[in-house]
């Protein structure tokens, strides 16, 4: 939303376009834009394909000029989406805004999914309506229109506020939703609403005058002077930081009223998902804006070409950021120590647990599969690794003793979300491991660690990854206690994460070589990593990324199962990829080789640095030496190559890095 009257539409278009730009990880299949004509007439585009596609056919449509024409007196009230498919092709038709239909007296852009959208459809063919999507979203400002006709004929010509009719039709929505609307009927307004998905309030002075900017009061928004402002709704703040650093994170259930330059926030007492929840029970709120503590240029890619790039190339400062505070020397030995102060509270419950649960999606998965050794170790505790999907699906069975471990970098991950939700349910503490403060499961978690590794971008996770396995080390140490039989492994542990950002800098400097091996492998149809031990995971990880942005068929195996099944699929051909750095499965992987040697395989083998000669079975045997660390921060090291490696690939393959095709960053749905 803008108030400034020296500013003209196509100022307005630019920050919108500049918002989806930043938004595009989260989805990149289609997107569209809603701004007004002179008249307060919403004109409405929509194409097919990435943000440069809209852009182009919007200014091909109405032209520079006439964007130029009619200065937005007052407030001007604009929406944009970017979508990843969930019901419907990616077609103009089925990007947002979606429309009431001719006229467009009420537009919906919506991130989420309406899972009651089959029986309000029905609902609204029999009253007339005709649908142009296949999207559950279309429902919503149809319904909208529906409900705002109906109040209209009620009162009698006495027009109903826009907020009523967004309220009413948040009763009958049932599944997940972050939602603005704006309309015909009411130019310069816009309501946004959520329920599951996430949705953030910027707020712009556009003057020096401090005055009301810094606590938030119902409709006193407006600064006395009657001072523009712009404000501005997102998914992520992303979006929002190149224009303000002063939000406000929208709850479940709060509508927020945006009105000629003002602010009002409603929340409801009960769950606005319930029917029966009425505009009565609402009350106005009242919370203090709070400060991004991101910085612009985090989410720029610098010097870099993609984001993935920057991202692996900067993970020496990730980890350092991430360790930031948290190891310390203590007591009158000054001995060394990890302090987690999110979790000091929950210390003692935690290690009581009959159980240590780790639960995530992708990537946080495979972080948590690197950690869970080390948790054993240090803890005690039994730890089980939980995909939170297969979990729901299971309805696997979670007791009040249990400890559960949300490990997720956007912390919005609908599937982790929703294990969250049951986790809760079955009464187990729940503990949370993300990137994003304020997010969903940071709220809702009982207790948790930010792994502050700054904005990630590139939709394969890469700086993330590391920063959450170090994270859960920390946890491993801090729930381990300081014991007189620990101690010693504790500070090599400790010693070696000071040390690890500098070891993560040497390893990088294998970019060229691994630019030299994605050479040789740019055609290759497949690629099998074998790992064990602290190193499966990097099997896992280093497949993954291979097979996300590289679009290379590509599978992380268990080298201990190889001789049970997979050892069938090698033969001269198949680029075969092992981790055998030094740990207690060392001599187990050098027979791995060997075996795999035996069978004429195509081997590529990842050593500790002076192994090469004795890990190597042959002479086309491919070698990535690696520093060594400490066993259980090994995984950190042994990932960098394999995210260089699948960098390279995609990049030669000629396939999109930083927005690989059908994935999305952050999957808000099911
Ligand atoms: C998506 C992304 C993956 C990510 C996974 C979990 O599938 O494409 O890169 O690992 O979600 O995301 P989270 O934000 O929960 O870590």
């Amino acid at each position: 939303l803008n108030y400034d009257v020296n500013r003209d539409r196509r100022y307005i278009l630019q920050v919108l376009f500049n918002g989806l730009s930043r938004l595009e990880y989260r989805g990149y299949d289609s997107a569209g834009i809603a701004i007004d004509d002179s008249n307060f007439s919403p004109l409405v585009f929509r194409q097919e394909g990435n943000i440069e596609s809209l852009v182009k056919s919007v200014y091909q449509e109405v032209g520079e000029t006439e964007l130029n024409l009619g200065e937005c007196f007052g407030t001007h009230a604009g929406i944009a989406h970017t979508r990843w498919a969930t019901h419907g092709e990616p077609a103009p038709r089925n990007s947002h805004p979606q429309t009431s239909g001719p006229g467009n007296e009420f537009l919906v852009v919506h991130n989420g999914v309406i899972t009651n959208y089959e029986v309000l459809k029905e609902t609204l063919l029999r009253h007339g309506f005709t649908f142009e999507s296949e999207t559950d979203t279309e429902v919503i400002p149809k319904l909208a229109k529906f409900v705002y006709d109906k109040a209209n004929e009620a009162a009698g010509g006495q027009v109903v506020t826009f907020s009523q009719v967004v309220l009413e039709v948040m009763r009958h929505l049932e599944g997940a939703y972050a939602l603005i609307f704006k309309s015909l009927h009411y130019p310069n307004e816009l309501i946004a609403c959520k329920r599951g998905s996430p949705l953030l309030l910027g707020v712009k002075e556009l003057t020096e005058n401090k005055e009301n900017s810094s606590a938030f009061e119902d409709n006193k928004f407006l600064s006395k002077d009657g001072k523009p402002r712009e404000l501005f709704l997102s998914s992520d703040a992303n979006a929002v930081v190149e224009h303000t650093k002063k939000v406000l994170v929208i709850e479940d259930g709060e509508v927020v009223h945006l009105k000629d330059g003002g602010v009002s926030i409603l929340k409801y007492e009960n769950d606005m998902g319930e029917h029966g929840a009425s505009l009565s029970r609402a009350f106005s709120v009242r919370r203090a804006l709070s400060v991004l503590e991101m910085e612009v240029e985090q989410i720029n890619k610098g010097n870099y070409e993609h984001y993935m790039q920057k991202e692996i190339h900067e993970q020496p400062e990730s980890l350092t950021t991430t360790m930031r505070g948290r190891l310390i020397h203590r007591g009158s030995n000054k001995s060394k120590s990890v302090l987690l102060g999110g979790l000091k509270d929950h210390l003692k419950t935690i290690r009581r647990s009959r159980r240590i649960l780790f639960i995530g999606c992708g990537t946080s998965y495979n972080a948590a599969l690197a950690a869970r050794p080390i948790l054993e170790e240090l803890s005690g505790v039994p730890v089980t690794m939980e995909i939170a999907s297969d979990l729901l699906d299971r309805e696997g069975p979670i007791y009040r003793e249990d400890t559960a471990v949300f490990v997720s970098q956007s912390g919005e991950t609908a599937d982790t979300l929703l294990a969250l939700q049951y986790a809760l349910d079955n009464g187990a503490l729940c503990v949370g491991i993300t990137n994003t403060v304020g997010s969903a499961i940071a709220r809702n978690t009982h207790c948790g660690v930010h792994i502050n590794a700054g904005a990630e971008i590139g939709v394969a996770s890469t700086k993330a990854y590391t920063s959450q396995i170090v994270v859960m080390v920390m946890l491993a140490l801090a729930i381990g206690g300081d014991t007189i039989s620990n101690q010693a492994r504790r500070e090599a542990i400790i010693d070696g994460l000071f040390d690890l950002p500098n070891k993560v800098r040497e390893v990088l400097k294998l970019d060229q070589e691994m630019k030299d091996l994605a050479k040789q492998l740019i055609a290759e149809q497949s690629l099998l990593v074998f790992g064990r031990g602290y190193n499966y995971a990097t099997a896992l990880e280093g497949a993954l990324k291979v097979k996300e942005v590289a679009l290379m068929h590509s599978e992380g195996m268990l080298a201990g199962e190889m001789k049970h099944g997979p050892l069938a699929l090698v033969d001269e051909n198949l680029p075969i990829a092992v981790v055998a750095t030094r740990d207690a499965c060392f001599s187990k992987q050098q027979s791995v080789i060997q075996q795999l040697n035996a069978r004429r395989g195509r081997l590529i083998v990842m050593c500790s640095k002076g192994d090469a000669a004795s890990v190597c079975p042959n002479e086309s045997c491919r070698v990535i030496e690696v520093p060594q660390v400490e066993d259980c921060l090994q995984p950190v090291i042994n990932v960098v190559p394999l995210q260089l490696l699948a960098y390279h690939l995609t990049v030669l393959r000629g396939h999109n890095v930083d927005q690989p095709r059908n994935l999305a960053k952050s999957v808000t749905t099911q």
